[in-house]
């Protein structure tokens, strides 16, 4: 795709004098870019941006993020417009496929998942492996590797049919591999996956059903499910989606890279942080406490963090969280949960932390991942498995923008420099002489 030319910078070395000019490009919508692909050739410097904080690592037309705004768009519609009126597979298409289906391309995609969600029955001899209590996250980091294991008929990264299937498969297949970690975990048998039932509901099922007798999944949980998979399906160039677009820019198949891009979310300041926010809430206990650590939060010499609180993107509300805040009030009401301490808490808690200057002036608003636990906690999901539920939902959109990546014709391996601050050249020194 040829870029839009909006501008141009002039860089100027002030110990020589030389100038370089430097292209703009401009986007559809948000910031233009300053094009440095020459910059090395012709200044013989790097650029320096650990974090990747002022760096746009790729061209993407899947989501964008205006994190004043607190707006998330996927494809360009509104997160709240499709929490409310879609569901987690259409949305799926829509990210994958860059439209919203009509009737006959949204059952027959439909039909193709529901049709791939069940499991070679050697993957049983992984989850064996593991000891019982694993992390799930460990667990899925082996076993969804271990895909490619398994599907030599979908690892041509160049065949667009390979692409896809594997795509489909990984789709399909995870919340069974997620709902089989969670069994493994509990000594359950494994609940193979139910082709009557919808996206959510047959997950929710898989995880809680038993063999001793039936199982209804509540509808109102899996409406709540499904939109909580809506609202974690992608995120513009988040740590894992990086994780996993630099893993396949080397050509590895897309079942290892979805595998790395798993790995990467399980860290606490990524999708392991609803898992360390329970945490928290927890350690935290009590109203009284709360001071005590906000107190925490801002002391610079303690490493503890307002876990779901803060966000390299949003200077603003994530607006995955308040969606998230409405569906938390609707499944403990549906629950008849009333007065959850927690939640309690966690408002408490939100509350004061937006009246205190520190979090205004950083700007440090709840994310996506302040209240996904509580409803997690709610519907019966194990703090263990909330970071798997965020990669059940995040898989579309690893894959999404990993088969945008391949179909990149300018794509190349991705192979950053650095700022060189070790050692010069030195001679060995022989043992004797140490
Ligand atoms: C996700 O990137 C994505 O899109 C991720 C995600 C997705 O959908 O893929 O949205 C999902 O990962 C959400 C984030 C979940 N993580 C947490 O809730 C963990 C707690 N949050 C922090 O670790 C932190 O806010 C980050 C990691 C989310 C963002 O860190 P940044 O962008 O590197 O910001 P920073 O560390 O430079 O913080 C700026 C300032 C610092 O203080 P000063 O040095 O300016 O004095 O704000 C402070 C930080 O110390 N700060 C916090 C804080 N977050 C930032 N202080 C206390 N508590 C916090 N939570």
């Amino acid at each position: 795709m040829t870029l839009e030319k909006n501008n141009t910078f002039t860089l100027t070395n002030n110990n020589s004098g030389e100038s370089f000019e430097l292209p703009v490009f401009k986007g559809s919508v948000g910031p233009d870019v300053i094009d440095i692909r020459k910059l090395y050739g012709d200044t013989n410097c790097f650029t320096y941006d650990p974090g990747f904080t002022s760096t746009g690592s790729c061209e993407s037309k899947i989501t964008y993020i205006d994190g004043d705004e607190g707006i998330l768009l996927y494809r360009g519609y509104p997160i709240d417009q499709l929490a409310d009126n879609s569901d987690y597979l259409e949305t799926c298409y829509l990210l994958l496929f860059g439209d919203l289906p009509n009737q006959s391309q949204k059952e027959s995609f439909v039909n193709d998942i529901t049709h791939h969600t069940m499991l070679h029955e050697q993957f049983n001899t992984f989850f064996h492996g593991f000891r019982r209590d694993a992390h799930p996250m460990a667990v899925m980091c082996g076993v969804v590797g271990a895909l490619s294991a398994f599907y030599h008929d979908s690892l041509d990264i160049n065949d667009p049919h390979h692409r896809m299937v594997s795509s489909y498969r990984l789709i399909a297949k995870v919340p069974t591999i997620a709902a089989q970690a969670y069994k493994y975990s509990v000594g359950q048998p494994f609940i193979t996956p139910r082709n009557d039932l919808g996206f959510a509901e047959n997950f929710l099922h898989m995880m809680f059903a038993t063999p001793a007798e039936d199982y209804v999944v509540s509808k109102t949980l899996a409406k709540a499910m499904d939109r909580i998979l809506i609202l974690h399906a992608d995120h513009e160039q988040n740590a894992s989606t990086s994780t996993v677009r630099l893993a396949g820019s080397s050509g590895a198949n897309p079942f290892a890279c979805i595998a790395a891009g798993i790995a990467s979310l399980w860290g606490p300041a990524h999708g392991g942080a609803n898992e360390a926010v329970l945490k928290m809430l927890n350690e935290i206990g009590d109203v009284s406490k709360i001071p005590s650590f906000i107190k925490k939060a801002k002391d610079k010499d303690d490493p503890f963090r307002l876990m779901g609180f803060g966000h390299r993107v949003y200077k603003n509300f994530d607006p995955r969280a308040k969606v998230m805040q409405q569906s938390c009030h609707e499944v403990l009401d549906e629950l008849g949960i009333k007065g959850e301490p927690l939640l309690d808490l966690a408002m408490e808690l939100e509350r004061i932390a937006l009246e205190d200057e520190y979090f205004v002036n950083r700007k440090l608003y709840p994310n996506v991942d302040f209240y996904s636990g509580i409803i997690f906690k709610a519907i019966g999901i194990p703090e263990t498995m909330f970071t798997v539920l965020f990669a059940v939902a995040r898989t579309v959109g690893w894959i999404s923008q990993w088969n945008e990546m391949i179909e990149d014709p300018t794509q190349k391996i991705g192979r950053p420099r650095q700022l060189y601050l070790g050692e010069n050249k030195r001679d060995y020194i022989e043992l004797s002489n140490r």
